[in-house]
């Protein structure tokens, strides 16, 4: 006998009179007059089981079934059929609806404990206690939806990977430290005594020594670890879709990889993925003050430090005369907004650098309140710069930094487009940003910085300028970005030893530290290595955007938490003395 016959979303009006066995969790019960009713649910759907008392046996252990417990009922499939008033008892919400099974026998597999909370219940309970209860979490058929999404992106993208000549090649997990940007995990080598494995930031020096070898095309869904502060759409822990090829160029990488694309949107959602347009770094920059500009809504940045300067208003004319710009933002609607919510704009965007937000609003053709009196004598040249309406607030970004006046109108334009509901549900908006700078000058650190990774290759008709004026060298660098969030990004990689070495000179990594830590790859470049480049997707970002989630967690299995610990494992925690002994550590905490 099987253990059971079918799943609970698969019964309909054409099974009437089957018997059948199924097998699931009680998600919940009711007794009426005597007829109990429960609801058996597994990962494919939900069955209404009946118990009428003539089944004494069956009846009789019904009664005592509680939520979760784990139970196989065989029965017969029966219409639901009208009530005594004529009414169809038909469920509509349940893909099950139109049938139930009228149980004649009943073995409990597994009896369940009263559950913290219960799947049907989980929306309403705190996400810790759903963290640290994940196996119940899991049970709901939004999580478990979650899931098979995650297991469709995966083998969606294999296959076209798969068909378009892609080989799948694992990367060691225990390496050297390869520099993403972030900070490494580490593991003390027991074998090694006093030494470290790191683990990946990504497969990154692999997969270009992978295309050194010979392997032309190469795919990997892997596990990444980068030891940052989690966000929203960040986790320590998180897969990418990386991949590499060989004899291509910017373009080819590009298109081959919209393809993949275009096919987990069309499979997933039914949706055709258009011809995904490009946008240059520095006008992203400009037009929306970010390097993944959401383009679901207006509220461009437009410079009106040209008017800033014909003001006396010091705040203006202070930063144009310092090297900085006056760049502003006209908001629909905002005038409605209070003093008390303007203010609090101008605490939030101190967080990106700014002094304050200076701001006016547009009434009756003219600029009121805010900073309003300080530019009157510009008033009708920022109205007509800004076409502004009535109704309209215009905030104003102003510093001597340009990239402080971008940040802040870059984070405040999609502040105010979440918080004024200006964004259309349902609404895709892709743009590949390209033509990124290949390196930025590190106020902080004091040189220059890689805006991606020191393996990215400058333009070549830019080459020339790495000495010269190594800021305005642009590199074959592209990220795709969807409604706003950075999917992927990946590049052109640099082939010849020669430019490496200038480019890790240029980063003020000396040839004995570029020996030391990437010895193997200046090897590899000098022995016959293809043009070549790659990109990598984030898949937990992926499969957020296709379910519809801003958490990261939701999608996947085992989330740690912001402050990095696994709730259910309790991970971390501290190991015994003897495995320290074993690897010579000695920890020496702060004291508290
Ligand atoms: P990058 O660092 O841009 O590139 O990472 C590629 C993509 O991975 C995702 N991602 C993350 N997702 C969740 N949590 C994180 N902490 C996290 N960090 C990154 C993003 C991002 O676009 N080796 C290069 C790729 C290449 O050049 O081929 C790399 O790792 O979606």
């Amino acid at each position: 006998m099987k253990t059971r016959t079918n799943d609970c979303g698969a019964l309909r009006e054409e099974h009437v009179d089957q018997t059948v066995t199924l097998a699931g969790w009680v998600n919940n019960y009711r007794d009426h007059g005597g007829v109990i009713f429960i609801d058996l649910r597994d990962r494919a759907g939900i069955t209404q089981i009946v118990f009428h008392p003539e089944a004494a046996e069956a009846h009789a252990l019904a009664d005592k079934l509680r939520n979760e417990d784990v139970v196989q009922i065989i029965g017969k499939v029966l219409a639901r059929g009208m009530d005594d008033k004529g009414k169809s008892l038909t469920n509509p919400k349940l893909a099950t609806g139109a049938i139930e099974v009228e149980a004649h026998e009943l073995e409990i597999l597994n009896k369940a404990q009263t559950p913290p909370f219960t799947p049907d219940e989980a929306e309403r309970t705190g996400e810790e206690t759903r963290l640290r209860y994940r196996f119940i979490d899991l049970r709901r058929p939004k999580m478990q939806q979650m899931l098979k999404t995650r297991s469709r992106v995966t083998k969606v993208m294999r296959d076209y990977f798969a068909d378009n000549g892609f080989l799948e090649i694992e990367t060691p997990f225990l390496c050297k430290s390869t520099p993403e940007g972030a900070r490494d995990f580490l593991v003390p080598s027991r074998l090694q005594e006093g030494e470290f494995y790191a683990l990946p930031q990504s497969p990154q020096l692999f997969k270009q020594i992978l295309m050194v070898s010979g392997c032309e095309r190469y795919l990997q869904i892997v596990r990444c670890f980068r030891d940052e502060d989690p966000r929203a759409d960040r986790q320590a822990e998180f897969t990418q879709i990386d991949l590499e090829m060989s004899f291509v160029n910017q373009d080819e990488v590009m298109d081959t990889v919209e393809g993949s694309i275009r096919a987990v949107w069309k499979d997933i959602l039914d949706i055709d993925v258009p011809k995904i347009k490009r946008m240059p770094y520095a006008e992203a920059m400009d037009r929306f003050g970010s390097d993944r500009p959401d383009l679901r809504f207006g509220m461009e940045l437009i410079n009106v430090s040209d008017l800033a300067s014909k003001t006396d208003f010091k705040v203006f004319s202070g930063a144009i005369e310092n090297g900085g710009v006056v760049k502003a933002i006209r908001v629909p609607g905002g005038a409605k907004m209070s003093r008390k919510e303007t203010d609090a704009l101008a605490e939030w965007v101190k967080q990106f650098g700014a002094g304050g937000l200076p701001v006016c609003k547009v009434e009756d053709g003219k600029l009121t309140t805010g900073v309003s009196k300080f530019v009157q004598e510009i008033a009708g040249g920022l109205i007509t710069r800004m076409e502004a309406q009535d109704g309209d607030l215009i905030c104003f970004g102003v510093d001597a930094t340009p990239a402080t006046v971008a940040r802040v109108l870059g984070e405040l334009r999609v502040k105010l487009a979440n918080d004024l509901d200006m964004i259309e549900p349902g609404r895709w908006e892709w743009v590949w940003i390209v033509d990124f700078p290949m390196i930025e000058w590190s106020p902080e650190k004091n040189r220059w910085d890689s805006l991606h990774h020191p393996f990215t290759a400058p333009k070549v008709e830019d080459i020339e300028k790495l000495e010269s004026d190594p800021g305005a060298v642009l590199s074959d660098a592209y990220d795709l970005v969807l409604n706003g969030s950075e999917l992927g990004g990946g590049s052109i990689r640099i082939h010849s030893m020669d430019v490496q070495e200038k480019v890790f000179g240029l980063l003020g990594i000396t040839p004995e530290e570029a020996r030391g830590k990437f010895g193997f790859l200046l090897d590899a470049l000098k022995f016959g290595a293809p043009p070549h480049g790659g990109i990598a997707f984030g898949l937990d970002r992926i499969v957020m955007h296709l379910c519809d989630t801003t958490n990261i967690r939701d999608v996947i299995a085992f989330p740690k938490t912001q402050t990095g610990v696994d709730l259910m494992t309790q991970a971390t925690s501290k190991v015994d003395q003897a495995q320290l002994d074993e690897l010579h550590i000695k920890l020496n905490l702060p004291e508290r």
